[in-house]
């Protein structure tokens, strides 16, 4: 007989994006000519100067486990780059450098919450932060948004939402998995209604730099620094420097819950990789002459994309800000059928245009919002162009 696992996992569900790119990645290997929207991350090359700070740093022997927090230089320079993004003061001993950005909200998961607690999640939301949540014991609460609103929550629902038990609010912005971003008037409003709260304030600003069209990103700490004694920024180099595979993000947090963070990952991971490390020095650190490159090529794609899904009969999607996400609804493809297949929910519709028009992208239901699909724009113009032509066929033959 088998060992049991734990129980922890009953509440827990697998992440939906990585199965849908297992999926598209088995088609492909098969020599199935799959056009994959799932990927969550760039589908750039990491910029030169990066790769050679980590070859130096290896043939430097730099390759031994490091303090669990991360290299002081890198912490420091986090510290700088926050004080120049942000405007608050910030010390090293704020920043915890982890195994990406998730490793970081799952530190603060561990250090932070427990049974009872209820964290604040605006859906629709990235896959992790619930499952995170309940594997730390506390519970998810999540307040719902509308394409109608841009995919995104208002103040007023928030103040609503907030209760004793709850000791954490997440917010994402520019958000996974619509592209949402908030304005600083919206980012106002939401630390008018947390000044009077106690509770963690965690900003996820992994996308925060990849924002079209001249929008101005700022942090809820740049608008609100007298909450900087409750508020966690989430960062790290995965999608702005197009290094999702080197694994580094971090923390920046008051020093007794970085103290804590440390400890969590003192026993989980330890150090990041040490390498890796001077890499995402090297890109905080140069003048980031790729981003704008990026920007410029992910905004195309972006208009490129919403203008097609738009076209396409019954399709909703709103304009993302940022990110290289675009969110559609497709609810009134639901009740319809091609042949003997039909269409009930979003993860029929996925697999459908998997099956039938070689496109891979993630259900709605696995962010929160059934009946709708995310669609990466981490995909060259052609492909785009391609899709949106496989997915008009696709369509066509619906009944
Ligand atoms: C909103 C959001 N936060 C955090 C992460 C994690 O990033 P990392 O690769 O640094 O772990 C992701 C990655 O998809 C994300 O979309």
């Amino acid at each position: 007989m088998p060992l049991t696992l734990s129980k922890r996992l009953d509440a827990v569900i697998p992440s939906a994006t990585l199965a849908i790119n297992a999926r598209a990645q088995a088609l492909r290997a098969q020599g199935v000519d799959v056009i994959s929207f799932g990927a969550g991350e760039p589908d750039f090359d990491t910029p030169a100067n990066i790769r050679e700070a980590a070859k130096i740093a290896i043939d430097q022997g730099k390759t031994r486990y490091t303090p669990v927090s991360g290299i002081a230089e890198l912490r420091r320079a986090i510290a700088r780059a926050n004080e120049t993004d942000r405007g608050v003061v910030t010390a090293a001993e704020n920043v915890v450098v982890s195994v990406g950005a998730k490793s970081s909200l799952f530190n603060f998961a561990l250090a932070a919450l427990e049974p009872g607690d209820e964290v604040i999640i605006p859906a629709p939301y990235w896959v992790s932060y619930p499952e995170q949540v309940r594997i730390a014991g506390a519970t998810p609460v999540h307040i719902p948004s509308t394409l109608e609103a841009g995919w995104k929550i208002t103040a007023e629902q928030l103040e609503q939402a907030i209760t004793d038990k709850t000791k954490a609010v997440i917010l994402c912005t520019p958000s996974n998995p619509t592209g949402a971003a908030y304005t600083v008037e919206q980012l106002t409003s939401f630390a008018r209604v947390l000044r009077d709260k106690q509770c963690w304030i965690v900003c996820d600003e992994i996308y925060g730099k990849l924002v079209y069209d001249g929008f101005i990103q700022r942090s809820l700490l740049a608008v609100a620094p007298d909450l900087v004694d409750r508020t966690v920024i989430i960062d790290g180099v995965s999608k702005t420097y197009a290094m999702t595979g080197w694994r580094i993000g971090w923390s920046i947090a008051p020093v007794h819950l970085s103290k804590a963070m440390d400890t969590i990952q003192g026993q989980g991971t330890s150090s990041a990789s040490t390498p890796a490390q001077y890499a995402a020095l090297e890109a905080i650190s140069a003048p980031p002459t790729e981003l704008e490159n990026m920007q410029k090529i992910f905004a195309e794609r972006r208009n490129r994309l919403v203008a097609g899904l738009r076209a396409l009969p019954g399709v909703r999607c709103a304009m993302p800000e940022g990110a290289f996400y675009a969110f559609c609804d497709v609810r009134s493809w639901l009740g319809k059928s091609s042949g003997d297949q039909r269409l009930e929910s979003d993860d029929d519709v996925a697999r459908w245009l998997l099956d039938t028009a070689r496109i891979a992208v993630v259900p709605g239901g696995a962010f929160g919002a059934p009946g709708h699909l995310r669609l990466s724009y981490a995909v060259s113009l052609g492909h785009i162009e391609d899709a949106l032509q496989r997915m008009a066929n696709a369509y066509a033959t619906l009944r």
